[in-house]
């Protein structure tokens, strides 16, 4: 009762810019607009669509809890991101908490997959967060102050067959994040928190078309509810959250069970087929 209380109590992000790449569409715009209400300094939304932006960016502004802007960016190009933060830094200020959010699935067998598939995932979900981070940990430091949200999956720990770019950067990711972290605890810099996500299937169009034997026992998440756990999450500086958190019983079983119960598990849930309804939006 007591631990639940602590845990509930909320950071403090009114001196806060918070960068969201991702933050114009989907799970990201629904992040911006919840982490809006707990008033941070400023929002900088990131992504391609300029539509999508401006409309997330008007909605944040109208209800007046914050100042929000954007900043048009294809991740995939890695000279923009540098300027593009540049432009940032000099005209916001420096950004002290990220939600990295913004990524790409495709769906592909190992055998008609390509490696320019593989190069342009690796570029957005990896190599993008990757490039980020060095620009703005730094300040981070700096200021002893910041926050690193992950926004991951269950694939990254539990990988599937028919999108194997998609779980390979979500492991990249972890990998990238924990080492990253250890390094800066062991430099005393404890203040800056990280905060990985890994959501199951959510019910908007990046995996449309996946669908488990038993939908009715594993339905998709709502959008706006997983939003709200991340926001939660973040003000809580909790360091992992798994969704739905029985998922987190199926790592454990990873870790324990033999290859072949897993196997048979995964046949008997229909998780081993589940990827061959996705279609890329
Ligand atoms: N949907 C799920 O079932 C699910 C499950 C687990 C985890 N996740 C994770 O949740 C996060 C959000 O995904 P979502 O569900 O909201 O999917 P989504 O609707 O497809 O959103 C992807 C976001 O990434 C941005 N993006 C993609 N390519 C980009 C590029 N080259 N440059 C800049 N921005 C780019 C898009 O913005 P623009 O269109 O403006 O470029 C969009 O806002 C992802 O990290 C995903 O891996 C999703």
């Amino acid at each position: 009762m007591l631990f639940h209380w602590f845990r509930s109590v909320h950071k403090d992000i009114t001196n806060d810019i918070v960068l969201v790449t991702g933050g114009g569409s989907g799970l990201g715009k629904q992040i911006s607009l919840i982490i809006a209400t707990h008033n941070p300094k400023h929002i900088v939304l990131l992504g391609r669509n300029e539509a999508a932006l401006t409309s997330t960016r008007d909605e944040i502004v109208e209800s007046g809890c914050t100042s929000c802007s954007y900043v048009t960016c294809d991740l995939a190009d890695s000279n923009a991101i540098t300027e593009k933060l540049d432009t940032i830094r000099m005209t916001i200020g420096d950004v002290t908490i990220l939600i990295n959010n913004a990524a790409v699935a495709y769906h592909t067998s190992f055998f008609d997959s390509s490696c320019d598939e593989l190069t342009r995932s690796f570029q957005i979900n990896t190599l993008a967060f990757y490039k980020i981070l060095r620009s703005l940990i730094p300040s981070m430091v700096k200021l002893e102050r910041g926050h690193i949200v992950n926004v991951n999956s269950v694939l990254g720990v539990l990988p599937l067959n028919g999108a194997p770019f998609y779980c390979s950067t979500k492991a990249a990711n972890l990998g990238l994040v924990e080492s990253i972290k250890d390094e800066l605890r062991s430099d005393g810099c404890d203040y800056i928190h990280f905060t990985n996500i890994l959501p199951y299937q959510i019910d908007n169009t990046m995996f449309s078309g996946v669908k488990t034997r038993f939908p009715s026992i594993f339905p998709p998440l709502k959008e706006v509810a997983v939003a709200k756990e991340i926001v939660e999450a973040i003000l809580t500086n909790r360091e992992n959250l798994v969704l739905p958190r029985y998922m987190a019983f199926l790592f454990f079983c990873k870790s324990v069970l033999p290859v072949g119960v897993m196997y048979a598990l995964n046949a008997f849930i229909g998780v081993d087929q589940c990827m061959m309804g996705f279609h890329v939006k």
